[in-house]
């Protein structure tokens, strides 16, 4: 029975072996996932009502953006509650991901992600070089990918849809509309929130940004205790726009330290800032560690969309927010050599911590 559902899951190389799984995605025990009693009492995550924000009501809105402000501040996190997407573009996609990821692996194969297509199907990706217990599926929300080859030329690619399910297409961009709309007014605010004014960045993600958005697969895991979904990271973009299924599974670096699991609510869209903001408001807001526990029993599914700027975008602490008493934190760095650094170098040395002044 074991070997039928490990054969389903899609990851190949899982040695069935009782209770072994390949060792190449088990984790040294300072990076293990704690048991879920300890997590227990801890949620701490901010919740923004949106409803201010969509009424046109000018005084809620600065409410909100005071509340953006402090939850940057503070957690790196929020989750957003009113956004006005309808819930059911949400279960429409999570069916058809689901039909997707229960295909066999050679299909899924079919539209694999490789070094010169970067878009599509992968199972096979590495965080703190251990690899993650999951599935991704990855687009870009402009429909093609621009980006340097290896031999410098530019490479433009288009996203690779499965054949079957033949709605995932229309579904999942039904979503990424929805979504888009929202990450884009949160931009907005996060830019306000800083004291600038509400389109300062925009000109970066005209047109030519890079954003993409995943599907993420979690299938059950025979050994949930010695793995992680996703191992602790941080997101080098500008924002993330998350959804989680109900099984739940998110954990969130508090600033003592202490991984706190993100309840899973439906109606919430989770936000996190990225390395940019870190970098743009020269630490005032911090990008912020994350992770995926997973489950003995249950898949899990979430569907994050990266708000990321045109290859183009020189990164660097704005002048605005500088003065004698706050010099600048970090170096000037190039967004589209970062992501290139960052696919090739397994992330080792590609955290903005390292180009700190
Ligand atoms: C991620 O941060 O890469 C995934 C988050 C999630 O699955 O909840
Ligand atoms: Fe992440």
């Amino acid at each position: 029975l074991q070997a039928k559902r490990r054969s389903k899951m899609g990851i190949s190389d899982v040695v069935v072996n009782e209770l072994k799984i390949d060792p190449a995605f088990v984790l040294s025990p300072e990076f293990r996932p704690k048991p879920v009693e300890v997590l227990k009492e801890l949620d701490g995550i901010p919740v923004i009502d949106l409803a201010p924000l969509l009424a046109n009501d000018e005084k809620g809105t600065q409410i909100i953006v005071e509340q953006i402000a402090k939850a940057s501040e503070e957690w790196g996190f929020f989750q957003l509650i009113n956004h006005g997407i309808p819930i059911k573009l949400l279960d429409d996609v999570e069916v058809e991901a689901l039909k997707f990821f229960s295909l066999p692996l050679e299909e899924k194969r079919k539209i694999r992600r490789t070094l010169e297509h970067p878009l599509g199907y992968f199972d096979t990706e590495l965080t703190q070089n251990v690899r993650d217990w999951k599935e991704v599926f990855d687009f870009v929300t402009r429909g093609k990918l621009e980006f340097a080859a290896a031999d410098g030329t530019l490479n433009v690619q288009e996203n690779k849809w499965p054949e079957s399910p033949p709605f995932l297409k229309d579904v999942c961009e039904a979503w990424k509309e929805a979504t888009l709309g929202v990450a884009y007014k949160i931009l907005e605010l996060l830019t306000l929130s800083l004291g600038l004014p509400a389109t300062y960045f925009n000109p970066l993600f005209d047109k030519e940004d890079t954003n993409f958005m995943r599907l993420n697969y979690y299938p059950p895991c025979p050994a949930p205790d010695l793995v992680l979904g996703v191992s602790g990271h941080k997101d080098s973009g500008a924002l993330t726009v998350l959804v989680q299924d109900e099984v739940g599974g998110l954990e969130v670096r508090r600033k003592d330290g202490e991984w706190i699991r993100v309840k899973p609510r439906r109606d919430a869209l989770i936000i996190n800032v990225g390395d940019l903001f870190q970098v743009w408001s020269n630490d005032r807001y911090k990008s912020v560690e994350h992770r995926v526990v997973v489950n003995e029993h249950k898949e899990r599914s979430s569907i994050p969309l990266f708000i990321n700027p045109s290859n183009a975008t020189n990164v660097f602490p704005i002048p605005e927010l500088l003065d004698a008493q706050h010099p600048p934190k970090y170096r000037q760095y190039n967004w589209g050599d970062f992501l290139q650094a960052l696919k090739t170098s397994h992330f080792k040395n590609m955290r903005v911590e390292n180009i700190q002044i």
